[in-house]
């Protein structure tokens, strides 16, 4: 190891390429990326799900922990093992009978949340403040651990009066996944009787995961300065606003960045055509052509003139596809619009979605399901990209679309409002416009943008002027890994075990 390289313990409960559900496993792919880039020495912790296991050839075993589950103590063996995908070792906590089963990360095939997720996670955090404490002896104690979301919100908690620990730093992807559980699940995890208190975990008469992170962690981060500032309020706070509120001296509010390596429309091999801001036209259609003959193999000419709407997403509340879905019959009826949409979650938008496209084969294009590579195909396909989440704490598809010259259409809120400039006379003469923003959280606000965005559309000298400002943007990592190194380095802050609760 050379000397000055910070030792980092990334703990989350997805990667890219192994395992992802959204913007948590491209952002635990490449943050550490970045950071192992700038010198540090990072070891990625993962949970063993069966469809990661399956992915990893040769392993050594680090060894084996005991730590307590909720029918008493659970056995895990932690492997360590180098993928070709990622610059450093990953460790992985191989514990059969919490992982090794079919189905996502969180919820089983009829999309239910595992049952025992709050043992899953809880023993994932107890393994994590282990190997944090290099209980195995191997002779590598990180110097900070990094925690994310809710499935690792404890990991700061059991360190939190560990002598000799390491410094611990806990980032908020979402604020609305809570990891809440019941009373009875603390008692059967055993969990410290001291944490049951309004002051720890205790959470309304249950307890919260993702509060132990922000309670006990040394800093806390979010993904984008206007959310970090958002969730201290109540109407984007679920309930956690004053805790927050009272912790903003150790808050901070970075902004995700894209790893360009993967989403850059000139090197993208998931594309059938590349193109760059110099030159966009040529490759773009190339694209959209073929993201139309995924869907309808005989396109006539009429297609590919029209306006084509994309979105790419989870399928609930928070992506704002009910506005999308009243939206749409509006557009038909009034514009020559045609829409492509990927995504699944809750099984009614999947159901309204589907029976749209049925209705309209040949303006309405819908995959239900997950496809990274369809994915990248709508980015560049398309011609303007549909995000018009009610909140979004940084959001990753609007920098891959600003990128992909493929302006998006948001509402301000969060990342969203940090990453997108509005197309106004002034933005437009400055040449700062990259897309369109509306800000009343309501479904004529978002039409009336998506007109906006048609009509400019018609105006290809100035669409080609907005393209390329988002395409020359740079949303990589650079900054803000070097905010989070910064971060890692500062002492801990005195006053941070503080309790005050507003
Ligand atoms: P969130 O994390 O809230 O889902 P982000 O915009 O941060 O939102 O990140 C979403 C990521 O997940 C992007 O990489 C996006 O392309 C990907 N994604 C979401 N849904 C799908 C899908 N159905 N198929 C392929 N990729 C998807
Ligand atoms: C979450 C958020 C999203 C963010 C992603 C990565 O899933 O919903 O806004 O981009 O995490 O931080």
């Amino acid at each position: 190891m050379k000397r000055g390289e910070k030792r980092i313990l990334f703990a989350a409960s997805e990667a890219y390429p192994l395992i992802k559900t959204g913007g948590l496993g491209d952002v635990v792919y490449s943050l550490p990326h970045a950071l192992h880039a700038r010198g540090a020495d990072v070891r990625l912790l993962l949970p063993g799900y069966r469809a990661l296991l399956r992915q990893l050839d040769q392993v050594r075993i680090l060894g084996w922990l005991d730590v307590r589950g909720a029918e008493g103590i659970v056995g895990a063996r932690i492997l360590e093992t180098r993928h070709p995908d990622f610059a450093f070792p990953l460790w992985v906590v191989d514990c059969p009978p919490l992982f090794d089963r079919p189905g996502s990360p969180y919820v089983s095939a009829s999309g239910q949340d595992w049952p025992d997720n709050a043992e899953r996670f809880a023993v994932f955090a107890r393994v994590a403040a282990l190997l944090a404490l290099d209980a195995l002896d191997t002779g590598w104690q990180p110097e900070v651990v990094h925690a994310n979301d809710w499935q690792t919100g404890l990991v700061a908690a059991f360190l939190a009066d560990q002598p000799a620990r390491p410094k611990t730093v806990f980032t908020i992807h979402n604020l609305a996944y809570g990891g809440y559980f019941s009373h009875s699940d603390f008692v059967r995890l055993q969990l410290p009787s001291h944490w049951w208190s309004p002051e720890s975990v205790e959470f309304h008469g249950g307890f919260s995961m993702l509060k132990g992170g922000i309670v006990y962690a040394d800093a806390v981060a979010t993904v984008s300065p206007t959310y970090a500032a958002e969730i201290c309020t109540p109407e984007f706070g679920y309930g956690l606003d004053g805790l927050l509120l009272s912790r903003q001296y150790k808050l901070h509010g970075i902004l995700n960045g894209i790893d360009t390596g993967i989403w850059n429309p000139s090197t993208d091999t998931h594309l059938p055509a590349h193109y760059s801001a110099g030159r966009i036209l040529p490759g773009k259609r190339r694209n959209k052509q073929a993201l139309i003959a995924h869907f309808l193999p005989r396109a006539d000419d009429a297609v590919l003139q029209a306006p084509l709407l994309g979105l790419v997403g989870r399928l609930v509340e928070q992506k704002g596809i009910d506005w999308v879905l009243a939206a749409i019959p509006v557009l038909l009826l009034e514009t020559d619009a045609r829409f492509v949409l990927l995504g699944s979650g809750q099984t009614l938008y999947e159901q309204k979605l589907a029976r749209l496209a049925r209705q309209h084969p040949d303006r309405i294009f819908v995959e239900i399901g997950y496809d990274e590579s369809l994915a990248h195909l709508i980015e560049a396909g398309a011609d303007m990209f549909l995000m018009p989440s009610r909140f979004e704490p940084c959001g990753l598809n609007q920098m891959y679309s600003l990128n992909y010259g493929t302006p998006p259409i948001v509402f301000k809120t969060g990342g969203l409002a940090d990453t997108v400039v509005d197309a106004n006379t002034a933005t437009l003469k400055d040449a700062s416009a990259n897309g369109f923003v509306f800000d009343t959280p309501d479904v004529a606000s978002f039409l009336d943008t998506i007109r906006r965005a048609l009509a400019l559309y018609r105006k290809p000298a100035q669409w080609r002027k907005l393209q390329q400002t988002g395409m020359r943007q740079s949303f990589g990592w650079a900054d803000s890994a070097g905010h989070y190194l910064a971060l890692y380095s500062t002492p801990v802050s005195e006053d941070s075990h503080v309790i005050h609760i507003t």
